[in-house]
């Protein structure tokens, strides 16, 4: 039946209902893979001469994932279920196979092109007067790739005939690290508990490995590290490689290896040795069995990855030996396999003395392996965190990655948000990336950006490339937030091609994974792209670091927790002024480790950019910077920007309700009310601290002063006693108050005094880990709001991090109104509050 058959009613009925169906509630599961069904007449006019057959040349797991992928995308977004024939039939088809298989079934269609490895090309070619929409690549995963780069050319209404389009990957590795541990925690990891392991084995329903192997190839990656850099030696044991044989089968298909994180000190803790010396010729006989023996199991493994003298992790500093030594006797125990090992560049002095103002961790990465250039086998790989110390708000790109001319690098980039609110915060990492690798460290003169040194362009390495810390987990959107997703796509996409812009990036992820509604596009991709500079706003201030607890769980704010300890993240904050002198001149040398037009332009107070001036030099609070504004002002002013930016979320989150599926929406918004709420905590801690420490006033007013704001100790309390919080800066005044009455139920009250009116209301309430308290709320006696304080944040103490906000709005107040909270007490949290907040409602 057409269209213009149907009487108008029925009509509104089919577009009510195809927009229900649109909307329907999505889990996030799919991820950017959703292929939601495309319903303008108009669009799908576009894919009408796609022809209806494929023709899959080829039988290997890969290509009949290839196959399935192409089926499945197309019914979903087109409703087409494509027939498959086995041989060319005299219908036009798209046909999948490698240059070779191709020329193999079909010697009469021209297929030659000059592309590496996991590249492809999608082309349309006649024979006959058919076409024949190829997808064809050198290698069976590139033609893996190609299905899903017509499927997302689809996906973003983009033409699909005719075609001749030539991708390459712009470097070989292009890999993801899990830190997922044996027992199925995931260190930094907020989405979840491990989809590869629980209580000590690998899982038996391994479904969520296969649909993260998909998810991970559409975007072009090749190789998985499953288990934590802090390595689990049991994971290369005889009884536990049959089940790592399982997770690669499962990952095949997709053309993604996995790769292993051992422990350096394996040959004695699980190899019966008594030594792990690298030089020790029982080392490399054991290691080489050992490779031996893992790759009978796992044939195509892509390698092991090694985390050694650092952290409390065993290496070869243990015998005297360098990292060239450690890296080499496993290097060459993998080579007859194929395989890589990643060494990790992260290796640092966790002990440091940090009285000395010459210390420097972030110098360590340089002082350790530029000595070593030159000396690693042709199959080991440097990865090197983007920074030089460890995935801080703002760091500078890592001098290493100019400073080895003859040695692989790849860059670590981290996907797991752990310095970036752990999936409860919006931040959109891509800008941040793309800055560091489009960085000019001027390695051979200019031109020599981050991403071609990495990826061995600059100094013709054979291998290099990009790796991302996903840390994913079962929770259903994978990593906890809905638009944490955008940096998992994000990271794969620049892995392919780093030349991508952050907004084409964020553009295609938001139609790809909440579609083309031109207000939802809009409003999502500004909010991705805003969202690193609020974060950065609230949270650490000019290159200082993200001032949070460095020794803890490094969530929210604890500005001194970095100093008077040896983990080296200092940013050596006094009364009279802030920021690590790492100058050549007065400082640690660390400025001294780029290449001379770099170091000149941060060695000099005039030339540094006002973002990292903390980073690279020591100043007074009244030092101006060249925005005009004062360093300590500008602590105050980025702060409240940055909290009242997390606030507008919420507003323009709001204003998608109804043009995004309800569970989605919901979700998310649910997230951005929290982070506005946090970012309050974070705004206020930090601008009380470096007000009470700096002596200087806000020059607007708001550092230190809340009018608005009723203490929850000022109240009167029944129950609740009053207590200090630790660190001062974590609790408004202070102090909060706690329910450890025996009753362990209590109430804390006072009077409206301001004006009557409709006022919004929040209350500031700490809702720890061990325990699920209940609170209610009356005003003048009426109940008013209820609810649990169930989340669970990282810490089982009142504090800036379990510091929680519950906003009600439009309550209408009169003169003398009694408003009460009453706290039940469960377990061992205490219905903890810190303070009530009023505010005339907006409207
Ligand atoms: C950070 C992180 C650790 C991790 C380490 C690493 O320090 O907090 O959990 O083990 O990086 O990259 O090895």
């Amino acid at each position: 039946m057409n269209s213009s058959h149907i009487p108008a009613t029925c009509t509104l009925l089919l577009a009510a209902l195809s927009a229900s169906v649109t909307l329907r509630a999505e889990t996030g599961y799919d991820a950017w893979l959703r292929y939601a069904a495309i319903g303008d007449p108009a669009i799908r006019q576009r894919y009408a001469a796609l022809p209806a057959v494929v023709v899959a040349c080829g039988n290997s797991p890969v290509i009949g994932a290839a196959q399935e992928e192409l089926i499945r995308g197309l019914r979903g977004m087109l409703g087409r279920t494509l027939r498959v024939e086995a041989q060319l039939p005299r219908e036009s088809a798209i046909v999948l196979g490698t240059f070779d298989a191709i020329k193999k079934a079909a010697p009469a269609i021209n297929v030659a092109a000059d592309l590496p490895d996991d590249g492809f090309w999608l082309k349309t070619t006649t024979l006959n007067g058919l076409q024949y929409l190829l997808i064809t690549a050198p290698n069976d995963r590139g033609v893996l790739y190609g299905v899903f780069a017509v499927l997302r050319r689809i996906g973003l209404r983009e033409p699909v005939s005719p075609l001749d389009e030539k991708q390459l990957p712009y470097a070989p590795v292009r890999w993801v690290n899990e830190w997922n541990n044996l027992d199925g925690t995931i260190e930094r990891g907020y989405g979840g508990p491990s989809i590869f392991f629980e209580k000590d084995n690998v899982r038996s329903d391994l479904s969520r490995v296969r649909d993260y192997a998909r998810l991970l190839a559409s975007l072009g990656i090749n190789g998985c590290a499953v288990n934590n850099v802090n390595a689990n030696p049991r994971v290369i044991t005889p009884e536990f490689l049959p089940q790592l044989a399982r997770l690669a089968e499962v990952f095949r298909p997709w053309g993604v290896k996995i790769a292993v994180a051992i422990d350096f000190s394996s040959p004695k803790r699980i190899g019966g040795l008594d030594t792990f010396d690298p030089l020790d010729p029982r080392v490399a006989d054991w290691w080489r069995n050992k490779a031996a023996e893992i790759y009978q199991a796992v044939p195509d493994l892509a390698g092991f990855v090694l985390k050694a003298d650092s952290e409390g992790r065993l290496g070869p500093s243990a015998y005297g030996r360098t990292h060239a030594d450690a890296a080499n006797v496993i290097a060459r125990a993998l080579k007859p396999h194929g395989g890589l090992i990643f060494y990790r560049g992260f290796v640092y002095d966790h002990r440091m003395d940090w009285r000395n103002l010459k210390n420097d961790r972030a110098r360590a990465a340089c002082d350790n392996f530029i000595k070593l250039d030159g000396q690693f086998e042709d199959n080991a790989v440097i990865q090197i965190k983007h920074g030089p110390i460890d995935f801080q708000v703002r760091e500078p790109a890592s001098p290493l990655f100019g400073a080895l001319e003859r040695t692989n690098q790849a860059v670590e980039l981290q996907i797991t948000q752990e310095y970036f609110g752990q999936a409860r915060h919006l931040v959109f990492l891509v800008p941040m990336w793309k800055e560091v690798l489009d960085f000019d460290l001027h390695a051979s003169g200019a031109g020599t950006p981050v991403k071609a040194l990495v990826s061995g362009k600059v100094f013709r390495r054979p291998l290099g490339g990009f790796v991302g810390v996903s840390n994913v987990g079962r929770d259903p959107n994978w990593l906890g937030h809905h638009l944490s997703q955008a940096n998992l796509y994000g990271f794969g996409r620049l892995a392919w091609n780093p030349d991508l812009s952050a907004r084409q990036i964020a553009d295609e992820w938001t139609r790809l994974t909440f579609g083309h509604d031109p207000r939802v596009v809009e409003t999502i991709v500004q909010m991705q792209l805003n969202s690193w500079r609020t974060y950065e706003n609230y949270t650490g201030p000019l290159g200082a670091q993200t001032l949070t607890d460095i020794t803890g769980n490094h969530y929210g704010p604890a500005v001194e927790a970095s100093e008077r300890n040896g983990w080296g993240q200092w940013h050596r904050t006094d009364e009279k002024g802030i920021g690590m002198d790492r100058t050549v001149a007065t400082g640690t040398g660390f400025i001294g480790q780029y290449r001379p037009p770099v170091a000149k332009v941060y060695e000099s107070l005039e030339t540094c950019p006002d973002e990292l001036l903390l980073w690279m030099h020591h100043v007074p609070y009244t030092r101006v910077l060249h925005s005009g504004k004062t360093v300590i002002q500008h602590i105050y002013d980025s702060h409240y920007q940055g909290a009242e930016a997390a606030e507008d979320y919420v507003r323009q989150w709001d204003s998608l309700q109804g043009r995004i599926d309800e569970q989605r929406y919901l979700e998310v918004l649910a997230r951005l009310q929290y982070q506005a709420g946090h970012a309050q905590v974070w705004r206020d801690a930090v601008c009380n601290w470096f007000l009470r420490t700096s002596g200087i006033a806000d020059a607007n007013g708001r550092a230190g002063h809340f009018p608005n704001r009723v203490e929850a100790e000022a109240m009167k309390l029944e129950g609740y006693q009053v207590v200090d919080v630790k660190p001062w800066e974590a609790a408004s005044g202070s102090q909060a108050v706690q329910c450890a009455s025996p009753s362990r139920q209590c109430s804390a009250s006072f009077r409206h005094q301001g004006q009557p009116g409709w006022h919004d209301l929040s209350v500031q309430y700490f809702d720890q880990n061990n325990g699920v308290s209940r609170f209610k709320l009356f005003v003048a006696g009426q109940l008013v709001d209820e609810w649990l304080a169930s989340d669970s944040l990282p810490t089982r103490k009142i504090d800036a991090h379990s510091s929680t906000r519950r906003s009600i709005a439009g309550l209408a107040l009169r003169r003398g109104d009694e408003i009460r909270i009453e706290g039940q007490a469960q377990g061992d949290e205490n219905a903890a509050l810190d303070y009530l907040e009023l505010h005339p409602s907006r409207d």
